[in-house]
């Protein structure tokens, strides 16, 4: 059987990797500014990720959610003590998609509502649910096209307030900062005045925190900069760092009821092995401080690159728009300086590099794009 072919790839495979390296089946190591799209939080092949779950599979890899799994509630017991959460309550599942879905789904049982408010340039996910309010129509299916979704321009609160007034949306739903649309940070103010008119409207606020969150940012959450406390907040991604483990913190209000959410491998024992080494490593490597500062020091030096015309983001999650198109900048770094990058639309950057990057590295990303920049016509 040959795969369904939708992934447009680079002639590399990667067979091995530590901290931010990976090095491919020839040998060649390549710096790994992009993080596997993200999800690298402590770095490849931490000691602690490996010894825990290896640990982990020598006693019992995984048991379904009817009966006990104490490593599920030290999980929740960290992530709430280390995101400044302990009093919200949550729901383990496996991929972002999935976190998005159960948020919007619990939004609507909460209010009894059925239209969500989303933002232009949005991405949430796949499932059907989350692909409706995700701003690409080339990936919603005529199926997943009878969700009733508005969108609305980011920092748009006065389309916000009129739409939401009318007292029939179920959920707003945000990015802590826009990823794929290319690194937009919402405005703090704008995040306020968002949380203020969902309060007072029965409207629930997710923030999606997929791509944003687990200290990406510099913060445990993106939204911590604005200071609000949604109803609801997805992560995924960088919580297993690369194990596949995802979920939803959900606040006091809301009310759990047997059968109302449920998974087969959400949480599961190894999962958990994951979630908690990369907590342990959190705390024991203050890499949030890490990515504020070697995020800050990234977006200082990116001023010397030639060509760039906007410098976007927080901590390590940064975006770097250039005035020409990128695809030959990312060729060149790939191929000639062994660099992994991501993008966003055809003109930015896009940086999401493990959290313990070193500034000695981040050097030597700044040196390759000057030498490529000051070589393009
Ligand atoms: C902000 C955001 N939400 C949701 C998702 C979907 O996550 P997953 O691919 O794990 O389903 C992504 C993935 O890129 C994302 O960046």
């Amino acid at each position: 059987m040959k795969l369904f072919d939708v992934y447009p790839l680079y002639e590399i495979e990667p067979v091995k990797a530590k901290g931010c390296s990976v090095w491919d089946k020839n040998g060649t190591q390549y710096l790994d500014f992009y993080g596997g799209h993200a999800v690298i939080s402590i770095g490849h092949s931490h000691p602690h990720y490996i010894k825990t779950i290896s640990d982990q599979l020598q006693n019992i890899g995984f048991y379904s959610n009817s009966v006990l799994n104490q490593l599920q509630n030290k999980v929740a017991e960290k992530l709430g003590r280390l995101s400044g959460y302990h009093d919200y309550t949550f729901f383990f599942c496996n991929s972002g998609a999935e976190a998005n879905e159960n948020a919007l789904k619990l939004a609507s049982f909460t209010n009894k509502r059925h239209k969500v408010l989303a933002y232009k340039k949005a991405f949430h996910g796949r499932t059907s649910g989350t692909v409706a309010v995700t701003d690409n129509p080339s990936i919603i299916s005529p199926f997943n096209a009878s969700h009733q979704v508005e969108f609305v321009g980011l920092d748009d609160l006065e389309t916000t307030k009129s739409i939401l007034s009318k007292g029939d949306v179920a959920a707003v739903i945000i990015e802590g900062i826009q990823g794929v649309g290319g690194i937009h940070v919402p405005d703090n103010t704008f995040l306020t005045g968002l949380l203020e008119i969902c309060t007072q409207t029965g409207t629930l606020l997710i923030l999606d925190e997929i791509q944003s969150g687990y200290g990406r940012s510099g913060k445990f959450f993106a939204h911590q900069f604005a200071g609000i406390r949604p109803d609801l907040i997805t992560v995924a991604k960088g919580m297993g760092n690369g194990f596949p483990v995802a979920g939803v913190l959900i606040s006091p209000a809301i009310e759990a009821s047997p059968g109302l959410l449920g998974t087969t491998f959400g949480g599961n024992h190894l999962a958990c092995a994951a979630a908690q080494s990369v907590l342990d490593v959190f705390e024991n490597e203050q890499l949030i401080k890490n990515a504020a500062t070697t995020g800050a020091y990234l977006k200082h030096r990116a001023r010397e690159i030639k060509g760039v015309k906007s410098i976007r983001g927080l901590g390590l999650m940064i975006g770097l728009e250039f005035e020409p198109e990128i695809v030959d900048i990312r060729r060149k770094l790939l191929f000639d300086h062994h660099i992994f990058t991501g993008y966003s639309g055809k003109n930015t950057l896009r940086l999401l590099p493990p959290l313990c990057i070193t500034i000695a590295e981040i050097d030597h990303l700044i040196d390759s794009l000057k030498i490529i920049t000051e070589n393009l016509n």
